[in-house]
């Protein structure tokens, strides 16, 4: 249907007397529908074409290494609006570990490590599952670590450490499973890091590491990682979350224990 065109003024010559307000508002309108619309282009662009997906993975990146710093007060920040956030991801993570390690029989005391373990809550939500396991939270952030070790236990079956992932003080062979949230795309060395994972994983461990799918690396990105910590380049598998409305923003990489040929 065609709506008859409405010269500027044209509502004063039909003696509304809210004419000029009447004006303003609908420009008001016309502003805000452009708006919406420019804002559902771009988030369609970003979402689905190739370009988009690698400008907002770009800018998020940026952005991310702009705005975390794990000090105080940024440490106390997280551990008090963000960790609580994430609740439902750690949640699922903490029922990913133990399955995994029920699956493979692995149930009898495992030593868990959780790499860039922050506040420490995941720890603790594997600890609640899995009453037996030693627990080792590591962390580069001495300040965050101030956080965690408030749910440190005294018999050492929860314990947390400064230390970076990239140079790990752990044997060869003797971690069931690494697991970590939210920390590799910090991660500074991370060829480094799968080195050192791959090294203390017993050959029948496994290690799940949780990223945000927006910042973690592209496929082709943990091939060369993979390489360069000498793996395979398809040795660390990826996959995307799905479920809940917090963890299908998440993908997981996996990398099982080496076993000696
Ligand atoms: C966004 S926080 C995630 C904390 C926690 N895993 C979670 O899911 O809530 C990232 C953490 O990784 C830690 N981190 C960054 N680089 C690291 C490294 N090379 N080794 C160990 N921890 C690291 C930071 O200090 C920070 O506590």
């Amino acid at each position: 249907m065609k709506w008859p065109r409405r010269g500027r003024g044209d509502s004063q010559a039909e003696g509304d007397p809210n004419g000029a307000a009447g004006a303003t508002d609908g420009g008001r309108g016309k502003g805000l529908r452009r708006l919406v619309r420019a804002i559902l282009l771009v988030g369609v662009l970003a979402a689905f074409t190739r370009p988009g997906r690698r400008l907002t993975r770009a800018a998020a990146r940026w952005l991310d290494a702009r705005v975390e710093r794990f000090s105080e007060p940024e440490s106390a920040t997280y551990a008090h609006v963000f960790a609580p956030i994430l609740g439902r991801l750690y949640q699922r993570v903490a029922d990913d570990v133990a399955d995994e390690l029920s699956t493979h029989g692995r149930i009898r005391r495992p030593t868990i490590v959780d790499l860039g373990c922050g506040p420490g809550d995941l720890a603790v939500e594997i600890s609640r599952r899995l009453h037996d396991a030693r627990i080792v939270g590591l962390d580069l952030s001495p300040s965050m670590l101030l956080w965690a070790s408030r749910h440190a236990t005294t018999d050492g079956r929860l314990r947390f450490i400064v230390g970076d992932a990239a140079s790990l003080p752990f044997d060869d062979a003797s971690v069931d499973l690494v697991v970590s949230t939210l920390s590799l795309h910090h991660w500074s060395e991370p060829a480094d890091a799968f080195a050192e994972i791959a090294r203390v994983l017993k050959p029948d461990g496994i290690a799940l590491i949780y990223d945000l799918g927006l910042l973690a690396f592209e496929p082709s990105e943990m091939a060369k990682i993979a390489t360069a910590a000498g793996l395979g380049p398809s040795d660390i598998g990826r996959e995307g979350l799905g479920g809940g409305i917090v963890t299908r923003f998440f993908v997981r990489f996996w990398l099982e224990g080496l076993v000696e040929e």
